[in-house]
């Protein structure tokens, strides 16, 4: 695991954004896995910022995750968010454009259908991740087991807190469950670059880098991985290497 600690959350982001740039360049037809959160929204503005330094038409991304009930329309959706924050601002075109519908009638066969997806694109070449104030990756939180692969998952209250802005301020009307690639689907992609700012997630940094594997901390797996840049701010670097 290299880690790289900035000095502010726009180091970090404008790290990502020619990161991201350099990566497209070199590959233009690469495909991306994309994290939600309020982590990657400057990374994002960042890299529309410089949008016309690459072209993502031959680009195809797949989202970690997305709410069980919410269709692709709906304002809550991380499919919206994706939107809003990247995808209306590029010219990545749509059919090239991969997510979970949180709406699908039968969720198991939607999940299925995702895994066949990212395995008919060539797999993920770059995987761009968030961490969850519990350590989760993904939606994949802290639980005796882990799902290898894309899967419904019960989101705990935490989880459902982090994401109340979303939802007028009130975690009751976050969704209770979601779809989220496994950790075997993020595990696979040939390059990770994980990013995260901020005191919050401190502790959580430390625990992913230093600590030890478990399940209850699923971004600790990412230490196996041959491939992962971790790019932090100071405040999230804070607990490193004072074991
Ligand atoms: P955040 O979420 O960027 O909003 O902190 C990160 C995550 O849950 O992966």
């Amino acid at each position: 695991m290299r880690i790289e600690v900035f000095r502010t959350a726009e180091d970090v982001a404008a790290a990502v954004a020619e990161l991201l740039i350099t990566e497209v360049q070199r590959d233009p037809a690469i495909v991306l896995g994309l994290p939600t959160g309020r982590t990657p929204v400057l990374s994002y503005e960042r890299l529309v910022a410089k949008r016309h330094r690459v072209s993502f038409r031959q680009v195809r991304t797949f989202n970690l995750d997305e709410f069980v009930g919410l269709g692709a329309d709906h304002p809550g959706s991380y499919r919206r968010f994706m939107e809003r924050h990247l995808f209306a601002h590029v010219d990545v075109l749509p059919a090239h454009i991969g997510f979970l519908d949180g709406a699908a009638a039968d969720t198991q066969a939607e999940c299925e259908r995702y895994e066949r997806a990212i395995a008919g694109a060539g797999g993920i070449g770059l995987q761009l991740l968030g961490i969850g104030n519990n350590g989760h990756i993904g939606f994949n939180e802290p639980a005796p087991e882990l799902a290898a692969r894309t899967h419904r998952v019960v989101l705990l209250p935490e989880t459902r807190r982090a994401n109340a802005a979303d939802f007028g301020g009130d975690p009751d009307q976050v969704p209770r469950e979601a779809l989220s690639m496994g950790m075997a689907t993020i595990l696979h992609a040939r390059r990770i670059v994980l990013l995260a700012t901020g005191a919050g997630k401190a502790a959580c940094v430390q625990r992913m880098a230093e600590g030890s594997l478990t399940t209850m901390l699923p971004a600790s797996f990412l230490q196996v991985h041959p491939n992962v840049d971790v790019l932090l701010d100071e405040p999230a670097a804070a607990r490193l290497g004072r074991r």
